[in-house]
């Protein structure tokens, strides 16, 4: 059953901006006017703002900038509705939470997300700053069954997933730097962070990560990020709606973990690496092992390898490493 702030805010955004009586939810809700009265002060001290009008009824006129949990409900695709999310104001990590909760046997798949998060996790042990409320940090769990080999596109699929979504999102184009960034030009708006546990050669528990740098960070960037990170709000030159891009995202991750799972992902995973890689052609420095690499980026395999051309020989495929743009020679 969904909520009643849910059911009411599903009646105004349907109207887009316009009137939806407050009898008319008074009936479909089975409570008096009074009592949808109460629910709409709630929701104007949680951030909304309406415009009420005795005749006429309400009117939504703003909505809150951060995580609202029957908004991310009640904007969720129809094909999405009732799965099972929480929004928490503070945690550790998504990810740890997740994986605890997949470990108490909470049934899958669920999502997770954060206002804030206190133990960020990146790629490679990083820490991933996690201090904006106007950001996302979304941790969804599932119990996929499947070969461990069988994982080796999955961060990538989601990854140009996540891309095709920020493009239709912003009308500008993010580029996917192997494996795991999501990019604008040549700054980080965000990236995934995939873990798994493996029994008896199946992936029991998968978690799938995901930060995302939305709207520019009320108290600014640390000074180490200052020039390496860019927002999806500068991206596109306008604020994002957070609550919208949440539940758009958990929509896309879905319908892309059903058809990894079922196998059925393989061309098109071709055919949108090509489309967001911002490697292919570009001369790179991978460090795997404590050794590096160079050579100039022939895109990836079907399993996600990255495919390097390093001036003699044959292509070499990497499944691990960091990549870092060669600087051009200085004039
Ligand atoms: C990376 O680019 O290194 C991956 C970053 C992944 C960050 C997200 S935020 C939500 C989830 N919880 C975490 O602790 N990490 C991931």
């Amino acid at each position: 059953m969904p909520k009643t702030e849910t059911v009411i805010l599903r009646e105004l955004l349907a109207r887009e901006g316009g009137w939806v009586s407050g009898a008319a939810l008074a009936r479909q809700l089975g409570i008096s006017r009074v009592a949808v009265w109460q629910r709409m002060e709630r929701l104007r001290a949680a951030g909304f703002s309406f415009e009420a009008v005795r005749a006429r009824g309400y009117r939504l006129t703003g909505r809150p900038a951060t995580l609202h949990p029957p908004l991310l409900e009640a904007l969720l695709p129809m094909r999405t509705r009732g799965f099972s999310l929480q929004v928490m104001d503070e945690v550790d990590s998504t990810n740890d939470e997740v994986a605890r909760q997949l470990a108490a046997g909470r049934p899958a798949p669920f999502a997770v997300l954060a206002r804030r998060q206190t133990r960020g996790k990146g790629r490679l042990g990083r820490v991933w700053h996690s201090d904006s409320p106007v950001s996302l940090y979304a941790s969804l769990g599932f119990r996929p069954e499947v070969e461990p080999e069988r994982m080796r596109t999955f961060t990538l699929w989601m990854g140009v997933n996540l891309c095709a979504l920020l493009a239709n999102f912003t009308g500008v184009e993010p580029g996917i730097k192997w494996p795991n960034d999501i990019l604008f030009g040549d700054r980080k708006a965000g990236g995934l962070l995939t873990e798994a546990r493996i029994d008896a050669d199946r992936i029991r528990d998968l978690i799938l990560g995901i930060g995302l740098n939305v709207n520019p960070p009320p108290r600014g960037w640390p000074a180490e990020l200052a020039n390496r990170a860019t927002t999806l709000a500068d991206a596109c030159g306008q604020p994002v709606d957070l609550n919208r891009l949440a539940a758009a995202l958990i929509g896309r991750v879905l319908l892309a973990y059903e058809s990894f799972r079922e196998d059925r992902h393989q061309d098109q995973f071709a055919d949108l690496w090509a489309r967001f890689d911002t490697l292919r052609g570009r001369t790179v420095t991978l460090l795997e092992g404590g050794r590096r690499h160079t050579g100039e980026v022939r895109g990836v395999d079907d399993e996600g390898a990255l495919l390097l051309h390093e001036g003699r020989g044959p292509l070499r495929r990497f499944r691990a490493g960091e990549v870092t743009f060669e600087k051009p020679p200085a004039a």
